[in-house]
C-alpha cells in the first residue's frame, strides 16, 4: 500500500508537473509506520522525509540506506542553505531519484558540486515547489545522468548564460516561475534535451535561435505567458513535433515562424487574441503542421488566409471564436483535413460549396451556431460516413428540415441527440427527430427527393433484380407444377 504511493509519488513528479499546478506530491501522504528517530522512514528502496522537523540535515545522513534508489525530502522545515546540508548526498551511488518538494531552499549557493560526486547514477532531480531564485547550473555538472530536471513552482528570474552541460538530459521543466525573457544565448548545452517546458512565467520576449543548439527537442511548451511573437528564426531543422503558445497575446497568426521546423505536428494557439490571418502570403512560409488549434480566439470572418500556410493539416479547431461569417474557399488549401470544429461560433449559414473539394472530412462539428437551415445541396456534398455534429442549432422545423433529419438518420453514425426546432412556435424545443415535420413537403427540382440519399448497401441494383427474378421465376414453374398436379386429374374428370 505505501509501496504504492511512493511509485505513485514518483511517477507524478514526472507526469503532472507539466500542467500548471504546483503540486505538493505529500499533502496527502501517509504517516511513516516505522520512523527513525528524526522521523524519515524507508519504504522498499526509496527513503522519505515528509513534514520532519530536522535541525540538522545530517540527522538523518547516517539512517540513508546506502542502496537507496529514491530520496524524498518533503514539507520540512530546515532550509538546506547551509554547506555541509549537503553532506547526506555522499555515497549514494544507488541514487536513481532525487526530489525535493515544498522545499525551503531559496540559495543553493552553498552546495558543493563535491556533494554530488557520488551521484553518477541520477536520473531525476526535481526541485519543485520552493523559493529558489537562481539555478547554478555550474554546481551540478557532476549529474552525468541526469533525464530529468524539474525546477517547476519557483520563482526563477533568469536562467544564465552558462552551459548546461548535461549530456543526457530529456526534459527541462521551468513552468511556474518568474522566467520574463527567452534569449538566443541562453539555454546552450542541451543537444538531448526532448521536453522544454517554459509554461505559466512571464515570458515577453522569447528568441527561436534558442532552438537552434536543441537539434532534438521535440515538445516546446510556452502556454501561459506574455508572447505577443515570437523574435528571430531558427536556421536549423529540427525535430519539433509540438509548438504550445496556447494563452499568450497573439493578436495574429504568423506562420513563418514554424516554417524552419520540418516535423512539426501540432500548433497550439488556444486562448490568444487572435482576429486576423497572416497578411501576406508566402509559399515560403508553408509549414508541416498537421493540426492546428485557434480555440477561443476572436476570429469574425474565416477566410482562406488562415490555412494557406498550413496545407497539410489534418485537424482544424476553430471553435470558440466569434465567427459569423464562413468564406466559401475558406478551406481551398487543405485537402486532406478530415476533422474540423467550428463548434460555439456565431455562424448562421454554410456556404453551399465549403467542402466542395475536401473528400477526406470524417467529422464536422457545427455545435452551438446559429444555424436555421442546412441546404440540401450542402448535405448532398456531405459524404453519410461524416460525423456531423449539429446540436445546439435553433432548428428552423419547416420543410427545409427534412433532408437535414434524412440526413442525420441515414448517416452513418446518427447523433445520440438530435438538434432541436427553435420555431415555429409550436414546435420549439422539440428534437426534429419527435417533432411533426410537415408532411406534404413538395420539392422543388432544387431540392432532392428523399430517394436521392440512399446508403451505399442500396446500390448495385442488377445483381438483385437477377437474383430477385431467378427466385420469382422458379416459384413460378414450382407453382404451375403443384397447380397441374392438383386441378389435372379433375381436368380429366370433367
Ligand atoms: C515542527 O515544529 C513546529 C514548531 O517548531 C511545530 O509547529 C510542528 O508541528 C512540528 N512538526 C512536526 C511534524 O513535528
Ligand atoms: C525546525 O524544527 C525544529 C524542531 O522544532 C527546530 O528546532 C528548528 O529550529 C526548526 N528549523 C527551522 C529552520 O525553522
Ligand atoms: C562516504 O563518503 C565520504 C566522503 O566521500 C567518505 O569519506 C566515506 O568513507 C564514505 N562512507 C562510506 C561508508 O562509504
Ligand atoms: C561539460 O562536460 C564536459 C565533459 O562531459 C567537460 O569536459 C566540461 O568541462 C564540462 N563543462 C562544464 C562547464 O562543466
Ligand atoms: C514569411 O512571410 C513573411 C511575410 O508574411 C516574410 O516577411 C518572410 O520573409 C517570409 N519568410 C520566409 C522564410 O519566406
Ligand atoms: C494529401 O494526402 C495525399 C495522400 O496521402 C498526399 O499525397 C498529398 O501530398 C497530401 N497533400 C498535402 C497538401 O499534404
Ligand atoms: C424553449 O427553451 C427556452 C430556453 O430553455 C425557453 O426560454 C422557452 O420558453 C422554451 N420554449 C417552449 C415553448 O418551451
Amino acid at each position: 500500500m505505501l509501496r504504492n504511493t511512493v511509485f505513485f509519488i514518483s511517477l507524478l513528479s514526472r507526469i503532472f508537473i507539466s500542467h500548471g499546478v504546483c503540486i505538493n506530491h505529500f499533502d496527502v501522504y501517509d504517516e511513516c509506520a516505522n520512523p527513525f528517530p528524526s522521523g524519515c522512514c524507508v519504504f522498499g528502496s526509496a527513503f522519505i522525509c515528509n513534514g520532519v522537523n530536522v535541525t540538522d540535515a545530517n540527522d538523518f545522513a547516517d539512517e540513508i540506506p546506502q542502496t537507496s534508489s529514491d530520496l524524498f525530502i518533503a514539507n520540512t522545515n530546515k532550509s538546506f542553505i547551509n554547506d555541509g546540508d549537503w553532506k547526506f548526498l555522499y555515497n549514494l551511488s544507488y541514487l536513481q531519484e532525487l526530489s525535493f518538494n515544498n522545499h525551503k531552499i531559496s540559495n543553493l549557493g552553498n552546495l558543493k558540486s563535491v556533494y554530488l560526486k557520488d551521484l553518477v547514477q541520477l536520473k531525476l532531480l526535481s526541485l519543485s515547489v520552493g523559493n529558489l531564485r537562481k539555478f547554478p547550473v555550474e554546481q551540478f555538472t557532476n549529474l552525468m545522468s541526469l533525464r530529468y530536471l524539474d525546477l517547476s513552482c519557483n520563482k526563477l528570474q533568469s536562467i544564465g548564460e552558462e552551459r548546461w552541460n548535461f549530456s543526457l538530459l530529456n526534459d527541462l521543466i521551468l513552468s511556474n516561475n518568474r522566467l520574463t525573457a527567452v534569449r538566443a544565448e541562453q539555454l546552450k548545452g542541451l543537444g538531448t534535451l526532448s521536453t522544454l517546458d517554459l509554461s505559466y512565467n512571464r515570458i515577453s520576449y522569447f528568441s527561436a535561435k534558442v532552438l537552434e543548439s536543441m537539434p532534438n527537442l521535440k515538445y516546446l511548451h510556452l502556454s501561459f505567458n506574455r508572447l505577443l511573437h515570437v523574435s528571430d528564426h531558427s536556421q536549423r531543422h529540427t525535430k519539433l513535433i509540438f509548438w504550445g503558445i496556447s494563452s499568450n497575446l497573439f493578436v495574429s497568426l504568423e506562420p513563418s515562424i514554424f516554417h524552419d521546423f520540418k516535423s512539426l505536428h501540432t500548433i497550439d494557439y488556444t486562448k490568444n487574441s487572435i482576429k486576423d490571418p497572416p497578411r501576406v502570403y508566402s509559399k515560403n512560409n508553408e509549414t508541416s503542421a498537421v493540426v492546428l488549434s485557434l480555440q477561443f480566439n476572436v476570429i469574425e470572418i474565416l477566410s482562406p488566409l488562415f490555412f494557406d500556410h498550413f496545407p497539410h493539416l489534418n485537424g482544424i479547431n476553430v471553435a470558440n471564436n466569434r465567427i459569423r461569417q464562413i468564406e466559401e474557399n475558406a478551406f481551398r488549401s487543405v485537402p486532406n483535413v478530415t476533422v474540423i470544429s467550428l463548434s460555439d461560433n456565431k455562424i448562421n449559414t454554410i456556404p453551399i460549396q465549403l467542402f466542395q473539394h475536401l473528400k477526406n472530412i470524417e467529422i464536422l462539428n457545427v455545435q452551438f451556431n446559429r444555424i436555421q437551415i442546412l441546404h440540401p445541396q450542402f448535405l448532398l456534398s456531405l459524404n453519410t460516413d461524416v460525423q456531423l455534429f449539429i446540436y445546439g442549432n435553433p432548428i428552423l422545423c419547416d420543410c427545409q428540415a427534412v433532408p437535414l433529419l434524412k440526413w442525420l438518420i441515414l448517416s452513418a453514425t446518427p447523433p445520440s441527440t438530435f438538434p432541436s426546432c427553435q420555431s415555429p412556435e409550436e414546435l420549439q424545443n422539440q428534437s426534429i427527430y419527435d417533432s411533426k415535420l410537415p408532411e406534404d413537403c413538395h420539392y422543388s427540382t432544387s431540392i432532392p427527393a428523399s430517394t436521392e440519399i440512399t446508403p451505399t448497401s442500396y446500390r448495385n441494383p442488377l445483381n438483385r433484380d437477377v437474383t430477385f427474378m431467378l427466385i420469382i421465376g422458379s416459384l413460378i414453374v414450382v407453382l404451375i407444377c403443384i397447380f397441374s398436379k392438383i386441378f389435372c386429374p379433375a381436368c380429366k374428370a370433367s
